[in-house]
């Protein structure tokens, strides 16, 4: 029947078997390669270094075994074995994969059960889980709010938040980093009727230094805004057995959307949304990742399952996290290098220049310590860095030669 496809019919077939030849044009990407060659030539271009081991603490990139300082698996759940069986199990329980987004036949009870876990955990009235963080942040920023409404958000919150504000097509209003003041006078101008969303990262991911969450919070609730925060680096880190800031900070059912990831030191992937059921409701009805993409497969959920029994049952990864972190960050700065304001574990080592970083960077990788280079556009042009994470999994003796490496490089380089 005509129409019911778009391919050859017999009668016509022959009319396609012409040879393939290219035909000669002007490349209409060549723009993009000449962006990259400008990369090359500031030293900003970046290879992406391949991992051929388990993600661990001491691991093997590019063919060289090194002391990893650059995974964010800060509880290292990702090779833990409560993990890798729940893994198994479920693949072998359940297959390799969900078959449909959530809202048509992808909602398995392993989904319904892990949402049940996550929010029981935070404290909450209900979690929506997402595909990824990036996935649960730009997700629900976009769904909540429309054009008519604003965006209160710090100047260094994370891309994925950045993402959501420009789809909600809100009016966005950027206050300078942790400035709680700047952002209730942001709320003080605004008409009292608009819909507002003060947001912060709970951890930043560049600089390791906390968002103002309790003074952000005290002014959205005097000015009527809605809060929200990105605990991304915070799951599996802060408050108790790693339930975020919201915990650490004692602000629970003061913060209407804390967004999670499971991608981090959760160990697997994903990210949750949890807050009021009427919220996860609408959610369900209006985010789009949500309505629009395949749900995780029953492996993944069924690792974020463990990893929760982890945390409560293990809350002792969470304090050699903590020591090794201090060990670390003490370290760096005996040396005599500019950390910044970080209070978690992550530390960033500033340079300044974004080719030296890339060359620190570069340097230490050949002397055995992966610590990933970060420049602009991740930070200010002015404000390259080497950012380092340690994990509950590094011993004493991968720190210490790391911070060894650190001095023996910092020395050839001129930065401390
Ligand atoms: C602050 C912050 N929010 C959200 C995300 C996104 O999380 P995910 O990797 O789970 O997509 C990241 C990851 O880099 C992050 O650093």
């Amino acid at each position: 029947m005509p129409g019911l496809n778009h391919g050859p019919s017999p009668r016509h077939a022959k009319a396609f078997t012409v040879a393939y030849s290219p035909i000669m044009r002007a490349d209409p990407l060549k723009f993009l390669s000449d962006e990259l060659d400008s990369l090359k030539q500031q030293g900003l271009y970046r290879h992406l270094r391949v991992l051929e081991s388990e993600q661990g603490a001491h691991a093997t990139f590019d063919r060289q075994s090194v002391v990893n300082l650059s995974s964010n698996n800060y509880l290292g759940l990702t090779t833990h074995p409560k993990l890798r069986e729940a893994a198994l199990e479920a693949v072998r329980r359940f297959g390799a994969g969900s078959g449909s987004v959530r809202t048509i036949a992808g909602t398995m009870d392993l989904h319904m059960e892990l949402e049940r876990r996550l929010a029981a955990f935070k404290h909450v009235e209900s979690v929506v889980v997402f595909q990824s963080g990036f996935a649960a942040n730009a997700g629900t920023v976009a769904a909540i709010l429309t054009k008519d409404d604003v965006v209160i958000s710090d100047e260094l919150n994370h891309a994925s938040i950045i993402d959501g504000c420009r789809l909600s097509r809100a009016a966005i209003k950027v206050f300078p980093h942790k400035d709680a003041n700047a952002a209730r006078a942001i709320l003080k101008d605004l008409p009292a009727a608009q819909r507002k969303l003060v947001i912060t990262d709970g951890v930043f991911s560049m600089d390791g230094d906390l968002g103002s969450l309790p003074d952000l919070c005290a002014a959205a609730e005097e000015y009527g805004a809605i809060m929200m925060v990105d605990d991304a680096h915070a799951s599996g880190v802060f408050g108790k057995n790693g339930r975020g800031t919201v915990d650490h900070f004692g602000l629970h059912g003061r913060v209407d959307v804390q967004v999670g990831t499971l991608s981090k030191a959760i160990g697997a992937l994903g990210g949750y949304v949890a807050g009021s059921t009427a919220f996860i409701e609408f959610l369900h009805h209006r985010a789009r990742p949500f309505l629009f993409s395949t749900s995780h497969p029953p492996s993944v959920t069924a690792t974020c399952l463990a990893a929760l029994d982890v945390l409560l049952e293990e809350p002792q990864i969470i304090d050699r996290l903590w020591e090794n972190t201090r060990f670390f960050k003490k370290g760096l700065v005996d040396l005599g290098f500019n950390t910044g304001a970080s209070e978690s574990p992550i530390t960033p080592v500033i340079v300044g220049d974004g080719a030296l970083a890339m060359k620190l960077s570069d340097r230490l990788f050949q002397e055995g310590v992966f610590a990933q280079g970060i420049a602009f556009p991740t930070v200010a042009r002015d404000k390259a860095r080497v950012r380092t994470i340690v994990t509950a999994t590094h011993t004493r003796d991968e720190l210490q030669f790391a911070l060894d490496r650190f001095a023996a490089v910092g020395r050839e380089l001129g930065i401390r």
